[in-house]
């Protein structure tokens, strides 16, 4: 490593490397003992004769700042004190960090490190197929080598948006060309990029409420105003959108999170609102490859005659959130711009994970897998429901939900959240309420978000019968329910 000094080539070199070390001493950045370069080669470094440095090593010396061992080199000298650094008052903070700093910005996973916990959103990691997937890296990280280097696609790599229309037309009849598909670094850089492409400052986005909060908190942080739409039975109350929207954001398979579909008039009543308005939708079809019976309606995307919907999938669900991997699947007239986009946020999606999945696609292992847990979620879900039913009914009502890998139950009795999640947690049950998905946070716990995702199927009975514990503790006179 070269010592860092800045020469201006003028008038004193010897009291400029003088002062330079010196200064770098006080400020810590050369440490007490630390082997200072020899004088040839910092000489050569610094484009000054070697006498030039001996003589400031020599000053150094003289004043205490570095001593010189006969026969082996120079150092700087200990125990010499710092300088007191000086903090600059904090200063005003610009518009923009304001906004962001006021941004509710959850994570919506429990902390961890309980023994029990139903963890919303979270895939079953354990039984994740290892040995595939290191085969598919391994088989492309080989294959890497030989490829000329060069810039890749923003759009993602051919193979892998192959892989993805071929899927999605064959789980959810979502209809795309491999060319209408743009891989993103998951479903979160999707909303991203469908936001930097539609909303400036100021401009308004529609979302359903209660609604996911990381796309609010995104929405929020770039500077548009959200709106937040009343959902009931049937999903987003289509008639209460705010006409001046650019963009709205929905989840129809799924609602995130009381999980009810939005259903079929909805659907057409929210395809001719954006027609109408020239508005664009953002469809969040994050979890519904696991369907738990009924009929899947047809996502907005494959209903949608006017290309005014822009449709996000991702691979967090159904394999792991840490792949980053999703998918946008953009309308024709839209594409061009959301590639601008997506090249300008980060060149691309790492090609070594889009090759691996596209392999790993391809070879059958994604619906292998997807069709192994979603074996293991319909039990869970089962026993989850069997409990939420029964003992724990007087507490908790089940909100009926066909698809993914959470359920959410609305709270009967006024229970505060902060003391409820307090309380599971001394009983070593994480939980995740559905407060944070609400624009407004509700006065008292609106309800819980139980993801049985990573959950084992033991699991859940002792981890619900300390539930019923932390309920009965916190509302001794629950609800009667008939
Ligand atoms: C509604 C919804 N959309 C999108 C995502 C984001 O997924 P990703 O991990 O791909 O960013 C999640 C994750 O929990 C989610 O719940």
């Amino acid at each position: 490593m070269e010592l860092h000094l800045a020469l201006d080539h003028a008038g004193d070199l010897t009291g400029q490397i003088v002062h330079q070390i010196r200064n770098a001493i006080q400020a810590g950045r050369l440490e007490a003992g630390a082997r200072m370069p020899p004088t040839r080669l910092l000489g050569t470094q610094l484009g000054v004769a070697r006498k030039t440095v001996t003589t400031a090593y020599e000053r150094l010396v003289a004043e205490g700042w570095l001593h010189a061992r006969v026969g082996d080199g120079t150092y700087v000298a200990e125990g010499l004190a710092r300088k007191p650094v000086r903090i600059a008052a904090a200063p005003v903070l610009p518009p923009a960090v304001q906004r962001w700093m006021a941004v509710e910005a959850p994570f919506l996973g429990p902390a961890g490190g309980a023994r029990y916990a139903f963890q919303p959103g979270q895939a079953d990691t354990a039984r994740f197929p290892h040995e595939a997937w290191s085969r598919c890296v391994r088989t492309v990280l080989a294959a890497e080598r030989q490829r000329t280097p060069g810039p890749a696609d923003p759009c993602g790599e051919m193979p892998l948006r192959q892989a993805i229309a071929t899927h999605i037309a064959f789980t959810r009849g979502v209809q795309g060309a491999p060319t209408d598909i743009l891989v993103t670094a998951g479903a979160q850089q999707g909303i991203d990029l469908v936001a930097r492409l539609l909303l400036g400052p100021g401009a308004v986005v529609a979302m359903e409420n209660p609604g996911y909060p990381m796309a609010r908190a995104l929405f929020q942080g770039l500077g548009a105003r959200v709106v937040p739409v009343p959902v009931d039975g049937e999903g987003l109350v289509v008639e209460t959108l705010p006409g001046e929207a650019t963009l709205v954001f929905v989840t129809p398979s799924h609602q995130s999170p009381l999980g009810m579909p939005m259903s079929l008039a909805r659907r057409q009543a929210l395809l001719d609102w954006a027609a109408r308005r020239h508005a664009v939708i953002l469809e969040d079809d994050y979890d519904s490859e696991f369907r738990y019976g009924g009929q899947a309606l047809d996502a907005l995307q494959t209903l949608d005659r006017h290309g005014r919907v822009v449709y996000l999938g991702t691979f967090s669900k159904t394999l792991l959130a840490n792949l980053r991997c999703g998918y946008l699947v953009v309308p024709p007239w839209l594409m061009p711009a959301a590639r601008k986009v997506k090249h300008l946020m980060d060149w691309y999606t790492p090609t070594l994970i889009q090759h691996a999945l596209a392999r790993f696609m391809s070879e059958g292992h994604l619906l292998r897998h997807i069709r192994r847990s979603h074996a293991r979620h319909a039990q869970r879900r089962s026993r989850l429901l069997a409990r939420l039913h029964g003992d724990l009914s007087p507490w908790l009502e089940a909100l009926p939900a066909m698809a993914g890998f959470h359920l959410a139950a609305r709270l009967r009795v006024p229970v505060a959240a902060d003391a409820l999640v307090a309380m599971a947690r001394l009983a070593e049950l994480e939980l995740a309420t559905l407060d944070p998905f609400y624009a407004t946070p509700p006065p008292t716990c609106a309800g819980l978000l139980l993801g049985f995702g990573a959950i084992d199927l033991l699991d859940i009975d002792p981890a619900l019968d300390r539930l019923a514990m932390v309920l009965s503790a916190l509302a001794p006179e629950p609800a009667h329910v008939v």
